[in-house]
């Protein structure tokens, strides 16, 4: 059977602990899209993990972590991860598979990437840059390169001088910038072509095989609803599904496969990048979330933009991504605030507007009315059952549950695996 854990917000809502907390139980962690622009954080015996590529839950020494098709796959950033994390005694030995087509990132989608997002002036939308939305458009166009033609030789130089040309084209007369010799490519990639060997295969065949073998897959997903390319605050949005359905197509598995789809939210809600955000705070608290939070892009170190707990757009995603439950992240960062807030209801022009709308227009001029409550002084990292928290807490927690109407089955009040209040 599958588990699905899914972003309820714009990402960065701690997926990264709650996929480690999770993974001992499972037998495989796939991701199913995004690329390097994922930052997802793992504290483990004192020691941080960043992880881009590599699935959350390879700490674990029985877990087989896999990179299904939905993934677009920087070759120097993945063995760049890979070598870190053998530094740190992280044995990863026939235990990392890459699907053959999974599409790969090349430079010249980074540069464009870049280029492309400056181009856009006041319409910028703060990509990571890592070239994720030109590895898709790519892929859309029919003209990308998946991992099984990075291996032929043959096909892969083809590949790249046909690409070349256009993107030259654009680099050189649009853009004015110098263009990119294929050779360079081809020679720089022929090291990691002869690398990227060892861990590719149909990892849908192996995924599906292990699920009639009765293996327990654990499905990660990257970025948040918010973001997705289909139901996110589009155009500033990443290029992928991150939502729960995006794990069917971007591993290869059937819809009947899906036992349990969790979905985490952060006590409170934050954004890095441009796009309206509704329950953004102005000023010195906003900074102060940030700070307590550590609210800094986990992939590009930017300040990220915080905010109250959004249920609206939060209640969106419960059923978007049809969540059997509900994780909460980070409450121990509202410790100590004299009033918190919670997001409860939306209006546009003076009229209520019942769910998350899809025009972008109406969503950048949203105004939000909230419940406010009082906070609660006490620290709260050490508690590890619901009945011990503070009673302001509590209603916290279970204020949220209502109105999102979704079961909250556990709360992580700090960095490391132990924080967390299972209920
Ligand atoms: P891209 O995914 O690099 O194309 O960036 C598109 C938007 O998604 C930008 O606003 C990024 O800041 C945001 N984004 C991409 N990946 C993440 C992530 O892992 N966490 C939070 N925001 C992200």
């Amino acid at each position: 059977m599958v588990t699905i854990v899914v972003g309820m917000q714009w990402g960065d809502e701690g997926k990264g602990k709650i996929i480690d907390t999770l993974a001992s139980e499972h037998d495989i962690v796939a991701r199913y899209q995004g690329g390097a622009n994922a930052g997802h954080t793992v504290v483990y015996n004192n020691k941080k993990y960043i992880f881009h590529l590599v699935p959350s839950g390879i700490l674990h020494p029985d877990v087989t972590g896999v990179l299904g098709n939905g993934v677009v796959i920087d070759p120097p950033s993945f063995f760049q991860e890979i070598e870190q994390l053998e530094k740190n005694g992280v044995n990863l030995k026939d235990r990392l598979l890459i699907a053959e087509n999974a599409h790969i990132t090349l430079p010249y989608h980074k540069i464009l990437d870049r280029i492309e997002d400056e181009k856009r002036g006041i319409g910028k939308l703060g990509t990571t840059g890592r070239g994720i939305g030109t590895t898709y458009a790519d892929k859309f166009g029919r003209i990308g390169v998946r991992v099984v033609d990075f291996l032929n030789e043959e096909i892969f130089t083809k590949k790249v001088k046909i690409s070349l040309e256009l993107k030259n084209y654009l680099l050189q007369q649009y853009y004015k910038e110098s263009a990119i010799k294929p050779e360079q490519i081809l020679e720089e990639y022929r090291l990691y072509r002869d690398k990227i060997k060892n861990f590719a295969t149909d990892v849908a065949l192996y995924i599906n095989k292990a699920i009639d073998n009765g293996k327990r897959v654990l499905a990660e997903g990257a970025q948040g609803t918010f973001l997705d390319i289909d139901f996110g605050t589009y155009p500033f949005v990443t290029a992928s599904n991150p939502i729960s359905g995006g794990a069917c197509t971007g591993l290869g598995i059937s819809p009947k496969k899906i036992g349990k789809i969790i979905g985490v939210a952060k006590a409170y809600t934050t954004r890095v990048g441009m796009g309206p955000f509704p329950t953004e705070i102005e000023g010195e608290l906003n900074e102060k979330l940030r700070t307590i939070g550590n609210e800094f892009g986990a992939t590009t170190g930017r300040p990220r933009r915080c905010g109250w707990f959004d249920a609206v757009i939060v209640k969106y995603a419960a059923i978007l991504n049809g969540i059997d439950e509900l994780i909460i992240t980070k409450l121990d960062v509202l410790s100590g605030l004299k009033t918190i807030k919670i997001g409860t209801k939306y209006f546009y022009k003076g009229n209520e507007i019942k769910h998350y709308p899809l025009d972008s227009m109406v969503f950048e001029n949203i105004e939000v009315e909230y419940e406010e409550s009082d906070g609660w002084e006490e620290n709260i990292n050490n508690i590890s059952k619901f009945s011990d928290l503070p009673l302001k807490a509590k209603r916290y927690i279970e204020r949220i549950e209502e109105i999102v109407e979704r079961k909250i089955t556990a709360i992580s009040v700090g960095s490391s695996r132990e924080q967390i209040i299972k209920r």
